[in-house]
């Protein structure tokens, strides 16, 4: 019998573990799972309710786990199956549900699979991958101009059998031919693998391009990528996640979120309406381009922009449910983003907290966001990314004299600036390992970890804790209407949340200056004061506000109180 879905995430607000960079239980200088359980005391004194955990699947970790080579077991260096199932029993004694990425439109080139399908044309496994001829005179050339998104062509020859097989990614990671029931039904049962172990959603890795026109043309001209058109919600997707929904999803109280890259909001009704039974909700690279050219190269944040990216998903269909977001694995520090910290980098900190955390749809808190991490100064040597090292690879083989343009991009940009391990400590390496880290450490770890945060009243981390508290359970938050105001304006973020009698008034300060704020058309007069990142308190909302830097309140009004 069908499970009811209970579309449980609605409330909830997700932590997001990088696994590698977390918490290192055994000295080894990788985060591990025995790590994980020791932090879900935090995770839930934080109040998070969900964790997403990147993959913790086997995996020779050429893109850190997102090549898995065998997805029913544990990475070695993470643990064993057994650690997963008393992280699981663990993460239920605190009714924290967990969601696992979803590795799908690829695998490793060291999966059983591929290892198969490369041996000879008719290995059963052959149609697993996608293989073709190459063009030329020798049939050397790649079958079309698609590109890598680590650089490079799609494309990779293998003397085996004398063909090209396409990888998305990089060369260690090849496509799954998704044309194939063979495959389709692999998935299923992977999922299904995992929900019997007690999982409660996956988070599905770039699933937006596990359908390929099968003509395979030649992508339009662009300098970096190429391709996009024919494999981004290609044609047969819908049938694809709409399978997978009826055959394994749907059965379980579960949460599917799509990792929807290339998409937008205009994509999001027919991925995400509840009718259509594909996706639960999807996350999109909308909000990050707003200060990105190419995908890649860093430009000026422009507030409008971003507000109206953010508009266009608080107005999506009342069976559209959004994702909220600034961080991931794959994104620089907010903080370093969206603002200049200095001395005010607490309140820059707390600032973006409520002008995400108060919108429509379901919030992620990235580790070490809560205690605003920031990005790090790296040597060439000392990125780890495959992304970063690839850039550098093409810089020095194909345009050295911009090399000091490449640094500069990466230093904002590199992957890199997320995976830094976990500051939990002022002690040796961070309180993250007894041992020799995988990667630097951020050496602002000193003045900016987990347990002086929890010391003091006024930190970051505790005014994660208090806005997470103040939305749990919200019905305003969650199912309320938002209205813009002041959506022109290049300073202040200024929204309204209402539901029945109650309303909320949300004004965030993005500029490094102090600013008057008119608010007497609001209908806002009288409203009291509930959270601010300054030390005001009970105050009442008259015609004007002043902010201060980086300042950010919420006002409530509560109509029922007049009416008695
Ligand atoms: C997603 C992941 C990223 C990974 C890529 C390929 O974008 O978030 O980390 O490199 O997919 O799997
Ligand atoms: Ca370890």
């Amino acid at each position: 019998m069908e499970t009811k879905r209970t579309r449980w995430y609605k409330d909830a607000v997700f932590y997001q573990i990088y696994p590698r960079s977390f918490c290192d239980s055994n000295g080894d200088g990788i985060g591990d799972i025995q790590g994980i359980i020791s932090k879900l005391d935090y995770l839930q004194d934080l109040g998070i309710n969900a964790v997403w955990l990147s993959p913790i699947y086997a995996s020779p970790n050429d893109d850190n786990g997102y090549d898995i080579s065998d997805y029913r077991q544990i990475m070695p260096e993470f643990g064993t199956l057994d650690d997963f199932k008393e992280m699981v029993a663990e993460m239920k004694k605190r009714d924290i549900k967990l969601v696992m990425d979803l590795v799908v439109n690829h695998t490793s080139d060291e999966h059983f699979w591929f290892q198969e399908s490369k041996k000879s044309l008719d290995n059963p496994y052959r149609d697993y991958y996608i293989w073709k001829k190459g063009k030329g005179k020798k049939g050397k050339k790649a079958p079309n101009n698609w590109t890598s998104r680590f650089t490079g062509s799609a494309w990779e020859y293998d003397e085996t059998t004398d063909e090209f097989y396409l990888h998305l990614y990089s060369k260690k990671q090849p496509d799954l031919n998704w044309e194939n029931p063979k495959v389709r039904q692999e998935v299923i049962d992977i999922c299904e693998y995992w929900f019997n172990l007690g999982v409660d959603g996956f988070r599905c890795d770039v699933i937006s391009c596990i359908s390929k026109n099968q003509d395979f043309p030649d992508g339009k001209f662009n300098f970096v990528l190429r391709g996009d058109e024919h494999f981004t919600l290609g044609p047969r997707i819908h049938e694809f996640l709409n399978e997978l929904f009826e055959k394994s999803w749907g059965l379980h109280d579960s949460m599917i979120v799509a990792e929807a890259i290339g998409c937008g909001h205009k994509d999001a009704p027919d991925l995400i309406g509840e009718s259509r039974r594909e996706l639960d909700t999807m996350i999109t690279f909308e909000l990050m381009e707003v200060d990105m050219l190419m995908n890649f190269l860093p430009v000026k944040f422009n507030l409008k922009k971003f507000k109206k990216v953010q508009r266009a998903w608080q107005e999506l269909p009342a069976d559209c449910w959004p994702t909220l977001y600034y961080e991931n694995h794959d994104q620089p520090r907010s903080v370093s983003r969206y603002g200049n910290g200095g001395i005010y980098k607490k309140q820059l900190a707390q600032m973006l907290a409520v002008s995400y955390m108060m919108l429509r749809g379901t919030p992620y808190v990235y580790q070490g966001q809560e205690i605003g991490m920031s990005n790090i100064k790296l040597k060439d040597e000392e990125y780890q990314d495959i992304a970063s090292i690839k850039v550098f690879e093409m810089v020095k083989k194909y345009f050295r004299p911009i090399m000091p343009i490449a640094r500069k991009v990466l230093a904002k940009r590199a992957r890199d600036n997320a995976r830094t391990p976990m500051q939990w400590t002022s002690g040796p390496n961070a309180g993250f390992t007894t041992g020799t880290p995988w990667m630097k450490i951020n050496p602002n770890f000193a003045d900016r970890n987990v347990a002086d945060q929890q010391k003091n009243p006024n930190s970051e981390l505790n005014f994660y804790k208090k806005l997470i508290a103040f939305r749990k359970g919200n019905e305003v938050i969650r199912d309320g209407s938002f209205v813009e105001y002041f959506p022109n304006s290049k300073k202040i973020y200024c929204f309204e949340r209402a539901l029945e009698h109650k309303k909320y008034l949300v004004i965030c300060n993005f500029k490094e200056e102090s600013i008057n704020v008119n608010v007497d058309l609001l209908g806002f007069k009288g409203a009291k004061l509930v959270m601010s990142n300054y030390a005001k308190q009970d105050e009442i909302l008259g015609d004007a506000i002043r902010l201060g830097v980086y300042e950010a309140v919420i006002y409530e009004m509560d109509n029922t109180v007049e009416e008695q």
